[in-house]
């Protein structure tokens, strides 16, 4: 069964707390919580502030896709936050492996993501050291863009280089994500899933959720 990660980038900020209360009560694994700086992808989004205030309203994973700048600078904050998996941008980072070990060192699992244009084959040394590749298939920045399907030859390849070395890292596919592409993304070789659009703008957010989870 898929990990399902629900973006509340597409959630109602008018009313967090229903929307955090019907992801409790969902079939949802992670709360996935995209942050943007206006630097590295031409959109703001949200940053440690509202992490905290949404950590208070659940006991779910949270899993924080950082797209920012330097996010050594901030990686303590998130920490503090609440966060549990912390992604960075590969393109976003001169020392990647330093990065990590930051991310690490405070207790939290260390994601890496890699924007549409970035090979899988960039991974490779870094690919030990991780818990979650976070692989995006639309360019980030903004929610409800269209699925690139070249992403599901990166899915099989990064797949393969994990199985090859027998290591424990997740596939995360981030952007685009349908009930119409879930099941080939999935047998492409990911095992978790975010979608924002998908459940937020459904007539029913709960049952799409649980449609995802069953594939
Ligand atoms: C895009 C974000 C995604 C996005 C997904 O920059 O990283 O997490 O919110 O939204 P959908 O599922 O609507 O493409
Ligand atoms: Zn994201």
């Amino acid at each position: 069964m898929p990990i399902i990660a629900p973006s509340l980038l597409s959630a109602n900020f008018n009313n967090l707390q229903a929307d955090c209360n019907m992801l409790n009560e969902s079939q949802a694994d992670w709360f996935h919580l995209d942050v943007m700086d206006g630097r590295f992808v031409p959109n703001i989004s949200f940053g440690p502030m509202i992490i905290e205030f949404i950590r208070k309203t659940t006991t779910k994973v949270c899993d924080v896709h950082l797209m920012i700048e330097e996010p050594e600078k901030l990686t303590e904050q998130f920490k503090n936050a609440g966060a549990d998996i912390l992604s960075v941008h590969i393109e976003a980072c001169k020392h990647l492996h330093r990065n990590i070990q930051q991310i690490k060192s405070l207790g939290m699992k260390a994601g890496v993501a890699i924007n549409p244009h970035t090979p899988v084959e960039s991974l490779q040394d870094i690919l030990a050291d991780i818990d979650l590749v976070c692989m995006m298939s639309v360019n980030p920045g903004y929610g409800g863009q269209k699925f690139i399907p070249h992403t599901y030859e990166k899915i099989k390849t990064l797949r393969k280089m994990i199985n090859e070395r027998g290591l424990n890292v997740h596939i995360e596919i981030d952007g685009g994500v349908t009930l119409e592409n879930a099941q080939a993304i999935l047998a492409a070789g990911a095992d978790v899933l975010v979608a924002g659009n998908t459940v937020f703008k459904s007539a029913d957010p709960k049952a799409t959720i649980a449609k995802l989870k069953s594939l």
